[in-house]
């Protein structure tokens, strides 16, 4: 187990496929840092990953289950919500069905108390071998990603998730749409979504976010 300053961070999961490609980036960190990760995976020559919404929609109930806490993100009392949570919570919470849930073959989760933005986030969730590794697997097909600030403020979550489901039959939503939930941001379901949607008091709790920042962090293996 290494230490990573600054950031909590967990990565994990199996199995395999190909390509898939997509175009709207909108005004939303999650739908940015999707594009940071294919243009990173393209760099390497590896297949750009379709931008699931539904996928981003369970990432962000993914962060919801942490409750705002940091440290269990990471460290001693890390914790990783059950796979059983993905049918029983998760997905009933997006209007996903349940059974167009796909393996997760990956995936990162971060908290700081500072908000930064998708490349620097980026950075900081890909750091080091075991991170790339993650990334640059060629058994992901599609990805999600989903970023929120705990009431409306920090600390903030960053969680991307990776399946090797098919684009158009996995994590659909019941009825055809992406259901949006405030506070937080997902990607994939062309949603403008910036920080004055998800920050309930945007100016002083941002400041106050930015000048106390505290976090030290983790990444554990499988
Ligand atoms: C990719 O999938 C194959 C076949 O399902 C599996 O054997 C392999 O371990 C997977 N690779 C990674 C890096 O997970
Ligand atoms: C991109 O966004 C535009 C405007 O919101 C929408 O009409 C179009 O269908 C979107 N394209 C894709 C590939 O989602
Ligand atoms: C891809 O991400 C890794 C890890 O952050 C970084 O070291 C590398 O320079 C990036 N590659 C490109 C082409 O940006
Ligand atoms: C990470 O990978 C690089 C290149 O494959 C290797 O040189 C380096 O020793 C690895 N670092 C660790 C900590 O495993
Ligand atoms: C889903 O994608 C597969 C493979 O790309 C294709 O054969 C199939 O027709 C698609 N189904 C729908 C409903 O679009």
């Amino acid at each position: 187990m290494a230490i990573l300053p600054r950031f909590l961070l967990a990565a994990f999961f199996f199995l395999s496929a190909s390509a898939d490609v997509q175009t709207n980036v909108t005004n939303n960190p999650a739908d940015k840092l999707v594009a940071v990760i294919n243009t990173n995976r393209t760099a390497q020559k590896l297949s750009s990953l379709y931008d699931n919404p539904g996928l981003a929609c369970i990432a962000l109930q993914y962060i919801r289950a942490y409750q705002g806490d940091c440290s269990a993100v990471g460290g001693p009392n890390a914790k990783k919500p059950a796979d059983s949570e993905f049918a029983e919570t998760f997905a009933p919470s997006c209007g996903v069905q349940v059974a167009s849930l796909s393996p997760i073959t990956g995936r990162f989760l971060g908290c700081q108390s500072k908000y930064v933005h998708a490349a620097e986030a980026f950075s900081i969730l890909v750091n080091n071998n075991k991170s790339l590794d993650i990334l640059y697997d060629k058994n992901h097909t599609e990805v999600g990603a989903a970023v929120t600030g705990t009431d409306g403020g920090s600390p903030y979550f960053w969680c991307v998730l990776f399946s090797n489901g098919k684009s158009n039959s996995s994590f659909v939503f019941e009825d055809g749409v992406a259901k949006i939930t405030r506070p937080g941001c997902f990607s994939g379901a062309n949603d403008e979504c910036s920080h004055a949607n998800y920050l309930s008091q945007p100016g002083h709790l941002w400041l106050y976010a930015v000048t106390s920042f505290i976090a030290v962090g983790y990444i554990f293996g499988i």
